[in-house]
């Protein structure tokens, strides 16, 4: 065992406790959100184009995607990866994995699955490219999710949110009526 300083350590233990109550009070991480790159027709890109979300006033209100995400997420996907994107014993915390994995990769791996063959244990994410109320929402859990990696958004449910937009409305009817 190691003789640390459990003086310091409480202290930690402390500010993690405080920064967890606090970003749960105003829905905000302590993180400054990041900024789109750009708005059309009522979406949020970042510089490399791809989806983005766009946190406003003062933390307590969200882009159409990122509440629309918040709510795909704890349907299809908070019983394996945990609610907020926190993680499991099962799966990844995707709160971590999105501060790395790419727009592509996320893509790709929500619609084509991914299992780790030589993994001892028998971990599976399944493919959900065949599942509609999932492949026409893969941009909104993305932007939800990017949010959580980048502490833009708490552990809380968005309150405040902006309405949806027409050219998401259009795109969504286009993708559910095939
Ligand atoms: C049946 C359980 C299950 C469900 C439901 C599920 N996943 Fe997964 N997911 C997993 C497992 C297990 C892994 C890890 C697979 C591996 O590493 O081989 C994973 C991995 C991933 C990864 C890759 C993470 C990384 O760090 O590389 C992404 C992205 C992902 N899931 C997104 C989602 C999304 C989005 C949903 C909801 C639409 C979802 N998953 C629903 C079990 C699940």
């Amino acid at each position: 065992m190691r003789h640390g300083h459990p003086g310091q350590l409480r202290k930690l233990a402390f500010l993690a406790a405080f920064a967890a109550a606090s970003g749960l009070a105003t829905g905000a991480a302590n993180a400054e959100p990041k900024k789109p790159a750009k708005s059309e027709d009522g979406k949020y890109l970042d510089a490399d184009g791809h989806p983005t979300y766009n946190i406003s006033e003062e933390g307590k209100k969200v882009d159409w995607l990122t509440y629309s995400g918040y709510r795909r997420y704890h349907a299809e996907c908070h019983t394996c990866h945990g609610p907020d994107g926190a993680g499991s014993t099962y799966a990844p915390a995707l709160a971590d994995s999105l501060k790395t994995l790419t727009y592509d990769k996320f893509q790709e791996t929500v619609m084509g699955g991914k299992q780790d063959v030589n993994a001892s244990e028998n971990k599976v994410m399944p493919a959900f490219g065949g599942n509609k109320n999932v492949a026409c929402y893969v941009d909104d859990l993305y932007v939800y999710l990017k949010a959580r990696a980048d502490d833009a958004w708490g552990r809380t449910r968005p309150g405040g949110h902006e309405d949806k937009p027409g050219a998401i409305a259009e795109a969504e009817k286009g993708c559910l009526g095939s």
